[in-house]
Formats: structure tokens, sequence, C-alpha cells
């Protein structure tokens, strides 16, 4: 688990890893999922697990002995849809063996190609959009007689709240809570709000009480999941009202509320959330993450690029300054707060001089770690249909190149920058490299190993860092 920080400064990190979801339990039909992309998507699988587990199914780890093979798709960028596609070919032998055998493509590449899937990959049986999967039961009985089974229908209201997600691959110390689904921010670059629709609040009461089950349940950490968490506004209903009354807004529950809310279900239960977005991240947010010990002290805030005219042209909703504002609030009221970012590269009609000011925000705020992409055209986005893609794709990769070598520098920075210090860990499991040593994270998300003695996972424990590595913090507890 350690490794993660590693590939932060990786492109592609983020969107592209692969995760087998896995459990053990009942008999019958058995169910494999492979998960693509963000966490949301990790979070889904969770979802289709547990829709799948009430209808009589159980999971499996070995691909070989599953009824099922679901495949629960990114779209974000070419190469994670061309990555599905080649894993699409390696289960065409499993078909091979076996006749039986149902494979279904679920998540936003599904959204996106819809029935063209089916002509595409011939080996699909079933096409399943990421708000269809209370259907999936109906969809895998179709299948079953031979037919391809479709739904990809988007819905305004689905939020899944009364799903309770079958914790699989899970350490037990640390899970994910969907807040919003979809998004309606329409980046100019981004499939999402063409995948996954509309966005919807989930019911306040229902986060809270999944938050209480999972502590109860030993976990120790919660992470709230949405495309825009700041934009969460529950008035009642799952899409926001247009034009909320006054007394309906009294009512609502925005993103600081539920944050509050969602820690005070015990101080011994952490709490993050992802994503932020820099044109709603509120002061208000900041100032509960302040009061709150339990509510970790980082932010994810996608920057995109650190230039004005291309944050307009993105469709992004601020400038340069703008961000840099909200990095100073965040400065301000979390001293310490650790601030990690989303950079793409090369995006349409972007120059060189534009890149020259992603480089030099980059510096001014020193991000702790970065994601950083290439541009990839998404059919269908405002950019493709406005802007034509005409950095040449040598262009994308250098100036990719160039933020990654920053971004090492930046990251190694800011490890270095805490070697000296304590920090509060709680424990996730054992170091993968050393039987000897545990690791966990500190409020910052930034991953410590240190000498395992006799502690265990979801144990809190005070670490000196002594060294770093470009990934991994050090130290000793004390
Ligand atoms: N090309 C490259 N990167 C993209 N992202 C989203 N869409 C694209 C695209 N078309 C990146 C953004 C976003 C992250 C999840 O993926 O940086 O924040
Ligand atoms: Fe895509 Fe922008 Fe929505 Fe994020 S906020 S999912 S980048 S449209």
């Amino acid at each position: 688990m350690e490794l993660t920080n590693e590939s932060k400064v990786i492109d592609e990190a983020r969107q592209g890893e692969a995760t087998v979801v896995t459990g053990e339990n009942s008999s019958g039909r058995k169910l494999y999922i492979e998960s693509y992309g963000c966490q949301m998507n990790f979070s889904d699988s969770e979802i289709v697990a547990s829709v799948l587990t009430d209808n009589g199914f159980s999971t499996t780890k070995q691909m070989e002995e599953a009824d099922v093979i679901f495949i629960n798709t990114c779209a974000i960028r070419d190469n994670a849809e061309q990555r599905i596609r080649g894993r699409l070919k390696e289960f065409r032998a499993a078909k091979g063996k076996n006749k039986d055998l149902i494979v279904g493509v679920l998540g936003c590449m599904a959204e996106r190609l819809k029935t063209k899937l089916l002509e595409e990959e011939k080996i699909v049986d079933i096409v399943v959009g990421p708000d269809a999967y209370r259907d999936l039961p109906n969809l895998v009985a179709e299948a079953e007689t031979g037919q391809k089974a479709v739904n990809v229908q988007l819905s305004k209201e689905e939020t899944y709240a009364d799903i309770n997600p079958v914790r699989l691959n899970s350490n037990g110390i640390t899970a994910f809570i969907s807040i919003t689904r979809g998004c309606d921010n329409m980046c100019s670059f981004c499939v999402v709000p063409f995948t996954r629709g509309r966005e919807r609040s989930r019911k306040p009461e229902s986060i809270v009480a999944e938050a209480q089950e999972l502590f109860d349940n030993g976990y120790r950490e919660v992470t709230l999941l949405g495309q825009n968490v700041d934009s969460y506004l529950w008035t009642g209903g799952g899409l926001k009202k247009e034009n909320p009354s006054k007394e309906e807004l009294e009512n609502a529950t925005n993103f600081a509320q539920l944050l509050e809310k969602v820690a005070l279900v015990s101080p011994d239960l952490r709490v993050r959330f992802s994503t932020s977005h820099p044109k709603d991240m509120t002061d208000d947010v900041l100032y509960t993450m302040a009061k709150y010990e339990n509510i970790c002290n980082y932010i994810h805030l996608p920057v995109q690029s650190g230039n004005s005219r291309v944050l307009e042209m993105m469709n992004r909703g601020y400038s340069r300054e703008w961000y840099m504002d909200r990095i100073e609030a965040i400065r301000r009221i979390i001293p310490g707060c650790g601030i990690s970012t989303d950079i793409i590269t090369g995006f349409c009609s972007e120059t060189n001089e534009e890149h020259k000011d992603t480089i030099s925000l980059m510096e001014w705020v020193g991000y702790d770690f970065a994601y950083m992409f290439k541009y990839s055209e998404r059919p269908k986005t405002l950019a493709q249909r406005k802007y034509e893609d005409d950095i040449p794709e040598e262009v994308k990769g250098e100036r990719l190149k160039e933020v990654i070598d920053l971004q090492m520098k930046l990251s190694d920075v800011s490890n270095k920058k805490d070697v000296g210090h304590t920090f509060k860990v709680l424990v996730e499991g054992t170091s993968k490299r050393s039987d000897e040593h545990v690791f966990g994270r500190n409020s910052q998300n930034k991953v410590i190993v240190f000498p395992k003695e006799n502690y265990k996972p979801g144990d809190y424990v005070n670490v000196l860092v002594q060294d770093c590595t470009p990934a991994t913090l050090l130290g000793k507890a004390v």
C-alpha cells in the first residue's frame, strides 16, 4: 500500500489502476469484478457486489471459477479505454473455456459507447451504465438466456442510498462513502457529465448512518466521495433545486454541515473527502476542517492549468488568481494542510508561455503530490466540439515530463520538510516490504512506515519521522 504515493507523480496513476474485488461468502454462482479508474468506480463496484450477493451470488478472486465477469470501466482518457479493450481480449480466452461465462462491461465506458460496445467487442454480453446497477439481476438473467442485455439509462434520483456496500478487498480500517453522483460542471475537456449524468446529493442521514456502521464495525477512516464534494447540497431531494426557497435553504445541508455531521460520529473516526473544486470550496468548509481534529488536513484541489485563458477555455469557472486565493485561505485557516492537484498538459491552443504559468503556479503552491496527464480529446465534450486538439503529441509529452519532473522535486521538498516532526498515524497494515514494519497515513495523507512492535491496524500512533524516500516517510513510534 505504501507504494500508492509513488504512483502519484506518474501519468495515469489514478485512473489506470485495476483492482480485483473479492470476497468469500454464500454459494451458488460466482462473480468476479475488476475495477478501473477513479475511487468512485471502486466504490460503485462495492454496490454492484452488494446487489448481486443479495441475489444469490458469491464473489471470487479467481477469474477461472467465475460464472460472471464484470469490468467496471473508465472513459476519462483514451488510453484508459484502450487498456480496458486489451483486458476484454484476455477475457476471450476464458470464454473459450466456458461457453456459459457471462461478460459484463460496467461504468463510464459502457455509458459512453452503449450498444456500440456490443458490436465492437463481441465477447460482451451485458452493457450497464453507472445508474442502472439495481437492474443487474435482470440483465444477468437476460444474458443467461443467450441474449445481449443493455441498460444505460441515467437517472436524476439514483444515489444507491439504501444499498449497503459489500466491503470487499478491504483492510477493515478505511472505506469510501459516496455522497454525490454525477457532475453538473461541464469542464470542456471532461466526459464525466456525459457518462455519469446530472449531479445528485445523497440524503445526509444515510451518509451519517453508513459512517456510524463502519465505525461500529471497527473502521477508523471514511473518505466522502463526489465529483465535486463542495457542491453537495441536500434540499430534501437528490437533484439540486433550481431556485430553492429561503426556508428550503435554511433546512438544507451543505458540504460543510455534512462534514461536521460525519466528524461527530466519533473523534476516533477520521474523515477525508475527494474531490474539492476550487470554484466552490468555501471558507466554511475550511473552518469546519480546522474545528475537528478528526477531519484530515488534506485537500485535493485540481488546478488543471495555471493560466487564466486556458482555465477559461476549460470552463473551470475560476482564474489563476482565484485559485491562488483559495490556496492562501487553506494556508491561513489550516496551517500545515497537505495539498495535491491534477494537471493537464497540452490542452487545445496552450502556448509555451501558458504552460510555464502552470509550472510557476506549481512552484508557488509547492504541491505535496500531483496527478498529471496529457490532454486526451474525448468525444462529445465541449472542447471536442469547439476547439482543435492542436498541440502535437510530442509537445504534450514534453510538457508532461516537465511537470512530472518538477512535481518529483516538490514532493521531495515536502517529504524532507517532515523529517524531525511527529505525526499521528492511523495504522492500516503491515508494510509490503517488511513484515517487521507497519504503515499508515498521517492527517496530510502521507504514508509513514515504522517498526511494528505491537501495533496493529486501526491503532493511532504518534510517529517521529526520521527519514524519507521519494514515496514514503520512515519513522519510529514515540
Ligand atoms: N484529458 C486528460 N486528462 C483529463 N482529466 C479529465 N479529463 C481529461 C482529459 N480529457 C483529468 C483531470 C481530472 C482528472 C480526474 O482527470 O485532471 O481532474
Ligand atoms: Fe469532469 Fe469537471 Fe466534473 Fe471534475 S468537475 S468530473 S473535471 S466536469
